[in-house]
């Protein structure tokens, strides 16, 4: 894995940025995009610049059960308002969160292997939504939310009751079979994930030391975020 730390958020997104027109430039097609505050800088640079995603596919992470894709608090919604209302793909996909199971996902998946995928991670260490606990070979699951998670993304919510307690998440070994992987960090609260990411034995206790074993990762994370790697 390799480590690029830069002073502040706003930088990290540029530099992400600058990561993913390069991949589009090198022929990449299919990209695997992630939501939460993460990436939504690298979403606007994005929406701010002149590429062209009409021969592209998106393929994302995860998406909370039991909500409609234009329900506010969707990650559907999250994904049309930051990024493809400006820039439409060819096609973009993401789990349905009123399917009555997620397994149909990984057939898109197979049909469209991701050139490059984007991440953010989880106080904790989750990636997606896979928790701690969640085998290494997992693929596209439905999550019970762990009351760290739920806490942590509440913030989103009108009132903590409203945040869905189950997700649809790609697995573990689903983000392993990404050819790229750019996984971003921001912020203090995310200083003991990404300490484990890169000095922690690989386990599922943590899921994104699972990292560790992929040959192309690249992780921007900011001084605050970084401070104990
Ligand atoms: C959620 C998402 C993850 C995201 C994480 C961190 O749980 N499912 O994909 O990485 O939150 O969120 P944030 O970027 O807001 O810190």
């Amino acid at each position: 894995m390799k480590l690029v730390i830069v002073p502040n958020k706003e930088e990290g997104s540029q530099k992400a940025f600058e990561q993913f027109i390069a991949a589009k430039n090198a022929g990449a097609k299919v990209f695997g995009l992630a939501t939460g505050s993460t990436p939504e800088g690298l979403y606007r640079l994005l929406r701010e610049s002149d590429v062209d995603f009409s021969d592209c596919i998106s393929v994302n992470l995860d998406e909370y059960v039991g909500l409609a894709p234009d329900n506010p608090q969707s990650y559907h919604y999250f994904m049309q308002k930051h990024l493809f209302d400006a820039k439409p793909f060819k096609a973009s996909y993401l789990p349905d969160g009123l399917a009555a199971d997620p397994s149909g996902y990984e057939a898109i998946l197979a049909a469209h292997p991701i050139d490059l995928q984007i991440l953010g991670i989880g106080n904790n260490g989750h990636i997606a939504f896979n928790e701690p606990g969640t085998p290494f070979d997992s693929r596209t699951h439905k999550v019970s939310l762990t009351e760290s998670t739920i806490q942590a993304n509440k913030r989103f919510f009108e009132k903590e009751e409203d945040v869905p307690r189950y997700a649809y998440s790609m697995g573990l070994a689903s983000i392993m079979s990404a050819k790229a992987i750019l996984l971003m960090a921001f912020g203090e609260a995310k200083q003991d994930a990404v300490h484990a990411l890169f000095h922690h034995e690989p386990t599922p206790d943590i899921p994104a030391t699972i990292l560790q074993q992929h040959p192309n990762v690249i992780v921007i994370a900011d001084e605050a975020a970084a401070k104990r790697v």
